[in-house]
């Protein structure tokens, strides 16, 4: 069925040298992890040591954040063609992060998750509610205009090719997990969302993960929902023993 992978968001934390002590500690701790894929996203001047590091082990490397097109003049971006050419496997897209912080919308969602497959990345596409949206009972609407605006125009094919990431806005970085029912819900409603668009096959197949606040003690009673098919993981994913138990949940 759909293989768990767990994935950590470094956001802005993380020296080049940090990094390699990251995942000299770190890998000997998943060597033993089967059935499952573990990711890390670094900073991007981090990316070159993590690849390096993480060469011929089952972890793989992702980046934060990508522009849309192949490279041109763009000031302090990167291209998915350049993460592709250093070895990255994912980017992370539309991070809530990137939508508070930097005024990323559903349109600019959907050209880097098209960008990102044009240059073979595997996207892992970020949705989830504010705390007043959920309060005011408009999570299903939020959650299903992300997913109207930034997935369901791509095609069959590319839509086959994403991850989703259901990370409520109120739990990440808060320590305010949602509860596993709460996600399982959200994670049903998306699902659901997908089954309408592109067909059940398409809906079982998806993978979808939980981020907020995703720590080594609530990993596995997430993990026992159904609908939930892995993590995103923040805070958690900076230390090597605890990102090792979230990925061995
Ligand atoms: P958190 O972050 O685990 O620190 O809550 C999750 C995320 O932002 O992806």
């Amino acid at each position: 069925m759909r293989t768990p992978l767990l994935a950590g968001n470094w956001k802005m934390y993380k020296t080049p040298q940090e990094t390699q002590a990251f995942f000299d500690a770190f890998l000997p701790l998943v060597a033993g992890a089967a059935g499952r894929d573990a990711a890390i996203c670094p900073p991007y001047i981090d990316l070159a040591v993590a690849l390096a590091a993480a060469a011929g082990s089952n972890v793989g490397i992702g980046a934060q954040n990508l522009a849309a097109g192949k490279e041109g003049a763009m000031t302090g971006e990167i291209s998915g063609h350049m993460l592709k050419t250093i070895g990255c496997k994912y980017v992370l897209v539309g991070h809530s992060e990137r939508r508070q912080f930097f005024g990323e919308n559903e349109a600019g969602v959907l050209s880097k998750t098209q960008a990102a497959l044009e240059y073979g990345l595997t996207p892992i596409v970020c949705v989830g509610e504010l705390l007043a949206q959920r309060e005011s009972g408009s999570t299903e609407a939020v959650l299903k205009q992300q997913f109207d605006g930034g997935m369901a125009p791509l095609s069959a094919e590319q839509f086959a090719k994403i991850v989703i990431a259901y990370e409520p806005v109120w739990a990440i970085g808060t320590g305010k997990v949602a509860t596993p029912e709460q996600a399982a819900e959200a994670h049903a409603y998306i699902r659901g969302l997908v089954a309408e668009k592109f067909g059940n096959a398409q809906a079982l197949a998806i993978r979808i993960l939980y981020g907020g606040s995703v720590k080594p003690d609530n990993v596995a009673g997430l993990m026992s929902k159904g609908d939930i098919d892995g993590a995103l993981v923040g805070g958690a994913s900076l230390d090597p023993k605890s990102f090792a138990a979230i990925v061995n949940f």
